[in-house]
């Protein structure tokens, strides 16, 4: 498996423009199952998740044609499996659930894989579906679930907020008969997106960005063109190493009010931040100033940045409390900072991090996607080579990480497995 060698201790400086979100368009390539008219999405990054995403909607039948950023769907789902080869890489592959069931009253969805960060069940998703007027068995690995008759409009209410299962609801219901409620559902740009690109296609979709969502399924949805929002953590992730290399990078097409909650914690830690309509810029001033943080659901620190910003304290003047509420297995970072000299202890979701001066290189290795890229902001601010191995997972979610991080001034190189 390739690795990186990262030759850091020198501030990031210049501009990088930032990519299509990975996670507004897995959802949105699902959408090409539920309608046959063409659907073309603008933006859409080039990343092995989002290619393999490709890959499970041609196995269900969609014609999908990618020229550069622009990923074109036809024709919709021809059939309604999900087997367990395709979806195990990752695990929004859940989220053709809701729209082949839309599409066909039926799916048989292997259940997913994807990063090791925790247990992550599918309860809600089912729960959804089943609020739709499915009926959803697990056997054999599998979620097999039908509605004969179609899905029919309900009120489903989540006893927690999850994003993935707020999407799958969100297009199931686009198509059931008549209307839903969709209650305490998550308020990410990214529902936001997928919303917006529905409602392009023909839906009746309102309260999109707040705890409820209302839809009035319609029968069928026409073809559209859409962008994909940009990608808030690939612009957190820089804004981060801007910060902690004692850096000034401007971040271009990207939305700082969705960066609130980690742009105001970067203020407290003494970095300079100034945004435009379209722009984020972040200059360093000194060694960064210990901040404590904990993840929630959006608008609240995203839990996608956790990792970066525990990197960062790793480096900080003073102690920092790092609180993780969404997943229960997201610290596996950890160990591998702690072998490049830093001072974490966990208990249970809580690390705390005590800042040292500096921190030094070692081998480490790369775990799941934002644990990878952490470590990777963690070997910019060392001086001298440090290796990060099984960086396939930074292929998952980062697009030219390699050539944008390089053109702002950082020296690191790919290692292509022997
Ligand atoms: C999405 C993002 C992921 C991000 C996460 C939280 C995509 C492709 N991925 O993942 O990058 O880290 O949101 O912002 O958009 N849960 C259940 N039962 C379920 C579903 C979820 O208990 O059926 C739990 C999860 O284990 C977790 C919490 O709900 O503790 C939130 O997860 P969820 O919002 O569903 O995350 P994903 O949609 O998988």
């Amino acid at each position: 498996m390739d690795g990186l060698e990262i030759d850091g201790g020198k501030p990031l400086q210049g501009d990088i423009i930032i990519s299509g979100a990975k996670n507004a368009a897995l959802p949105l390539l699902c959408l090409g199952l539920i309608s046959d008219a063409p659907l073309i999405l603008e933006n859409v990054p080039e990343l092995a998740d989002t290619i393999s995403m490709e890959g499970l909607l041609r196995h269900l039948g969609v014609d999908v044609t990618r020229e550069g950023e622009i990923v074109t769907m036809r024709g919709g789902a021809r059939r309604y499996d999900a087997p367990y080869d395709l979806v195990r890489k990752m695990r929004a592959s859940v989220l053709v659930l809701g729209p082949l069931l839309a599409r066909y009253g039926e799916a048989r969805v292997s259940l997913p894989g994807g990063c090791a960060i925790g247990t992550r069940p599918v309860d809600l998703h089912v729960r959804a579906m089943q609020g739709l007027g499915a009926v959803v068995e697990l056997a054999d690995g599998y979620i097999q679930a039908r509605a004969p008759g179609g899905l029919s409009g309900g009120r489903v209410v989540f006893p927690m907020v999850s994003v993935g299962a707020t999407e799958n609801a969100l297009m199931a219901a686009a198509l059931a008969k008549g209307p839903s409620e969709l209650v305490n559902v998550a308020r990410e740009p990214e529902i936001i997106d997928l919303a917006n690109c529905l409602n392009a296609m023909g839906a009746r979709i309102t309260g999109h960005g707040t705890g409820t969502i209302s839809v009035e399924g319609v029968d069928e949805l026409h073809g559209a063109t859409h962008a994909v929002i940009s990608d808030r953590i690939e612009a957190g992730t820089f804004a981060i190493a801007a910060a902690m290399t004692g850096g000034d990078l401007t971040l271009q097409r990207t939305r700082a009010r969705t960066l609130d909650a980690l742009l105001m914690v970067l203020r407290e830690t003494g970095a300079t931040v100034t945004e435009t309509d379209d722009t984020i810029r972040v200059v360093a001033n000194g060694r960064p100033v210990a901040a404590d943080i904990t993840t929630d659901p959006f608008p609240g620190f995203p839990t996608d940045l956790q990792a970066q910003f525990m990197a960062m304290m790793c480096i900080a003047d003073g102690s920092s409390r790092i609180s993780e509420t969404i997943f229960e297995n997201r610290f596996m970072h950890v160990p591998e900072l702690l072998r490049m000299g830093a001072d974490i202890q966990v208990d249970g979701g809580i690390a705390m991090v005590r800042g040292r001066e500096f921190l030094t290189p070692a081998p480490v290795m790369a775990t799941d996607l934002r644990a990878s890229v952490s470590l990777v902001l963690a070997a910019l601010t060392i001086e001298g080579e440090s290796q990060i191995s099984r960086i396939y997972h930074l292929d998952r979610g980062y697009s030219r990480l390699e050539e944008k991080l390089g053109n702002c001034g950082a020296q690191l190189r790919r290692i292509k497995a022997s």
